[in-house]
């Protein structure tokens, strides 16, 4: 299947690094003219957008804090003056904060990190369902993680965020329905990025990840790239509402290989 998203605008929050930057670069593949956004690495965000201008494809850098709502219409007032509007947004910037118990975690880092994932998540969604809507067509999806199914010591207001963007997307999903706008989500396991570098640097931490996945390996970036370039597509045309777990096997209760 030769999927295609000839033009097709898409702006990716996050698109500077990760899993974001794989997915503007696969969208950018496929045809789509790219919103590539970013908040604290400039340069890499330039980096990704030379990267795809230099394979023929169209794409920008735009800067903004998608915690703060008045940046995040900023940044699709950007996007429209640039390739029009979005018929594509794709909200992949997140961060999971400094590890701490519950008990132990500091109030103002825990609302960081629901302002980001979470509120994020909602007023880019806005912004681009309020277009949407209006034109009768479009795709929102939300990389969340399989952490809005599983708990994590430690990371409560991550786990949180995410479980609470998978009702998001799909309370979303549910009201833009009958305007022909579909909202899913991808929820991906353990891809091998920056962020979780602490762990698969650590041969007893990556030990411990490994036992957790039964299929006995990190995910790559790419592999999330081409499910999201599918879920986008007219090929997955009768899929909304949902999430779609992306996580080999991570969910699969692995300990059950054994025992039980
Ligand atoms: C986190 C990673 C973690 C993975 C599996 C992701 O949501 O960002 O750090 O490795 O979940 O636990």
């Amino acid at each position: 299947m030769n999927i295609r998203l000839d033009g097709k605008v898409a702006l990716v929050t996050g698109g500077s690094t990760g899993i974001g930057q794989a997915i503007a670069r696969a969208l950018s593949a496929s045809g789509a003219s790219v919103g590539v956004n970013y908040v604290a690495n400039r340069a890499l965000a330039y980096a990704t957008v030379k990267g795809i201008c230099d394979e023929d494809g169209r794409a920008i850098a735009i800067e903004a804090d998608i915690s703060d709502p008045v940046a995040v219409s900023g940044m699709f007032a950007q996007l429209e003056q640039a390739f029009g509007a979005p018929d594509i947004l794709i909200n992949c910037a997140g961060i999971d904060g400094k590890a701490a118990s519950s008990w132990e975690a500091d109030p103002a880092a825990w609302r960081k990190v629901i302002e980001v994932n979470l509120f994020g998540t909602f007023y880019c969604s806005q912004q681009a369902l309020q277009r949407m809507v209006e034109r009768k067509s479009g795709v929102i999806l939300n990389i969340t993680s399989v952490h809005e199914v599983i708990a994590w010591s430690g990371y409560s207001a991550y786990t949180s965020s995410k479980a609470a963007v998978s009702m998001l997307t799909k309370t979303m999903a549910q009201e833009a329905a009958p305007f022909g706008v579909r909202v899913l989500a991808v929820a991906p396991g353990a891809i091998q990025t920056d962020i979780n570098k602490s762990v698969w640097t650590d041969p007893v931490q990556n030990a411990d990840l490994l036992e957790k996945i039964p299929m006995g390996r990190l995910g790559q970036v790419q592999e999330i790239a081409s499910l999201v370039t599918f879920l986008v597509s007219d090929a997955a045309s009768y899929i909304t509402a949902t999430s779609v777990l992306a996580d080999g096997g991570m969910t699969d209760y692995p300990d059950f290989a054994h025992g039980g």
